[in-house]
C-alpha cells in the first residue's frame, strides 16, 4: 500500500515537471514551434503553419488537462470521498482524450517521418481511444477492478510525448541514426513500450485484487 502511494506520488511529480516543460517550451520558448517544424524535411503535402500551429495548441493543452484528469483520478482518496467528483472528471478525461486524438488526426498526416509514422499515429488514434472507452463501458457494467485496468492502459498514452521524445533522442543521440529515422523508430517503440509499461502496473498493483 505504502509502495503503491509512493509510486502514485512519483507519477504526479512527473506528470507535474512534464506539463509545465510542454506548457513553457511550447508556448513561451518556442511558440512558433520553429525547432520542431524545421525538422519536417520530407514533407509530401502543403503545410499550413498558422492551421497546424492552431491545431497543435488545442492538441497540447487538452494532452495536458488528460494528464491531469487521469491522475487525479487515480487518487483513492478522491474516488472514495467524492465518488461524484471522479465521475466527473472521468468525463472530463474522456473528452479530452477525445480531443487530442481528433487533432492528433488533422496533425497525422504532416508528421515527421512520412507516412511510416503516420500510420503509427493513426494506430495510436484508435487504441487511445478503444482503450478509454472500453474503461467508460466496464464501469457502465459495474465492473469496477476491469474499468480500473482499462483506465490504467488508458493513462498510459498521456506519456506518449514524452516516450517519443525520449525515444528519438536514445536512437539519434545515443546511437547515432538520422533524427527522422529515430522518430518513425521512436512513434512504434512508443506504442510497445507504453502498452508494455501499462500491463507491468496492472500486474504489481492489481495482483491480489
Ligand atoms: C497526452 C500527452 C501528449 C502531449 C503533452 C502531447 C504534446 C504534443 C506536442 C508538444 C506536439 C508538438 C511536437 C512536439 O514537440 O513533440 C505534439 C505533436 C503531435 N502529437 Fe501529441 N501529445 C500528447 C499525446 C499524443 C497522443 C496520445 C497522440 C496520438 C494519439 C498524439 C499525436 C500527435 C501528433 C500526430 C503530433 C504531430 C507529430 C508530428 O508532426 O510529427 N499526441 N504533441
Amino acid at each position: 500500500m505504502v509502495r503503491t502511494k509512493k509510486a502514485y506520488l512519483l507519477m504526479v511529480s512527473v506528470v507535474m515537471i512534464f506539463i509545465v516543460y510542454v506548457l513553457y517550451h511550447n508556448f513561451v520558448q518556442d511558440p512558433q514551434a520553429a525547432e520542431f517544424l524545421h525538422l519536417k524535411t520530407d514533407l509530401k503535402r502543403t503545410l499550413h503553419v498558422d492551421a497546424w500551429l492552431t491545431v497543435m495548441r488545442i492538441h497540447v493543452v487538452f494532452a495536458c488537462l488528460s494528464m491531469v484528469a487521469g491522475a487525479a483520478n487515480f487518487s483513492a482518496w478522491i474516488r472514495m470521498k467524492y465518488p461524484k467528483l471522479h465521475r466527473m472528471i472521468g468525463y472530463l478525461y474522456l473528452m479530452c482524450v477525445l480531443i487530442v486524438v481528433v487533432t492528433s488526426g488533422y496533425m497525422a498526416p504532416y508528421a515527421t517521418g512520412g507516412k511510416a509514422s503516420s500510420m503509427a499515429f493513426n494506430l495510436l488514434n484508435i487504441i487511445w481511444a478503444a482503450f478509454t472507452i472500453v474503461a467508460i463501458v466496464k464501469i457502465k457494467k459495474k465492473q469496477v477492478l476491469s474499468h480500473r485496468k482499462w483506465m490504467t492502459r488508458s493513462y498510459a498514452f498521456v506519456f506518449t510525448n514524452l516516450a517519443i521524445h525520449l525515444l528519438t533522442s536514445l536512437f539519434h543521440g545515443g546511437f547515432g541514426l538520422a533524427y527522422t529515422d529515430s522518430y518513425k523508430i521512436a512513434v512504434y517503440g512508443s506504442i510497445v513500450l507504453l502498452i508494455f509499461l501499462a500491463e507491468l502496473v496492472i500486474r504489481i498493483v492489481y495482483k491480489k485484487a
